[in-house]
């Protein structure tokens, strides 16, 4: 199986994982030291949505936007063929690393083509960073067999509420612009409607709240410093304290519980099936 994918010297989305959202900076944004350390949650809490992909022994299975390859293993566990992409090097080359047996490639999720069908999709924490929903989706639609299942999870419509607001507001304080979030966090009908429009049909849905706890007492400035790089490439350098001391004032009243930080993070969790037509 071949895909048209990224040769791995170079980031042409400019440096996110999946598709980037800030096209103009030209470095791989992502530290997976601080995704594997601090944000291990990010697939720990995911591991039942790939018991709704059930995979089986021979099947052939996708990943988008597998970042360092926890559930990609996961899969591979059940004796499916598997193959991860994700759009960060960085992300792309620890997974490699953890899992030498399983094949990862650099590509990007609005833009990528294998020449065999997959009986399987699945992606988690991933698709909140998409910049054209449409493009992203006819990819995984072209990419499934008839009758094959797309299983996704990710930021659902009022994601990270309390969150974004307080970092809307401590950058437009220190920028004097309104810098708004730049992630894609839809409703169930709006992303039904996409799925639908490219021959997916929705079999299951739901928004799920999943308040989640962040580790130690940084660990809402480490979810910035690990998230929050569109806001932090702006900010000049110098003021960065600054600006994790505003986000956390804004925010404590809502996301500081028995002396512990949380992300307030709502998921949209689907199921949808290619259809035959
Ligand atoms: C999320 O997992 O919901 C998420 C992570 C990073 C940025 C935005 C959303």
């Amino acid at each position: 199986m071949s895909a048209r994918e990224v040769p791995d010297s170079q980031d042409p989305s400019g440096g996110r994982v999946v598709p980037g959202i800030d096209r103009d900076c030209d470095t791989d944004q992502w530290s997976p030291d601080l995704y594997e350390g601090k944000h291990s949650f990010v697939w720990k809490l995911a591991a039942s949505v790939v018991e709704l992909l059930a995979p089986k022994p021979g099947e052939r299975m996708l990943d988008v936007g597998c970042g360092t390859g926890q559930l990609t293993a996961r899969i591979a566990e059940s004796g499916a063929d598997v193959v991860g992409i994700d759009n960060s090097p960085a992300m792309i080359e620890e997974a490699r690393r953890h899992y030498p047996q399983i094949e990862f490639r650099l590509a990007d999720a609005h833009d990528f083509e294998f020449d065999g069908r997959f009986d399987g999709v699945f992606s988690n924490a991933a698709l909140h960073w998409i910049t054209d929903p449409n493009q992203v989706v006819a990819c995984i639609s072209r990419a499934l067999t008839p009758g094959g299942r797309f299983v996704c999870e990710f930021g659902g419509d009022g994601n990270i509420r309390y969150l974004v607001a307080a970092i809307e507001s401590a950058s437009h304080r220190l920028l004097d612009k309104p810098a708004p979030h730049p992630w894609y966090f839809p409703s169930i009908a709006a992303f039904a409607s996409v799925l639908e429009r490219h021959k997916l049909d929705v079999t299951q849905a739901a928004l799920i709240d999943r308040p989640t706890p962040l580790e130690g007492s940084d660990g809402l400035r480490n979810w910035v410093r690990m998230f929050g790089q569109y806001w932090l490439a702006q900010i000049p350098p110098d003021q960065h304290e600054q600006f994790f001391e505003q986000v956390e004032e804004i925010s404590r009243a809502n996301l500081f519980k028995d002396s512990l930080w949380y992300a307030d993070y709502r998921r949209i969790r689907v199921i949808a099936r290619k259809t035959h037509a």
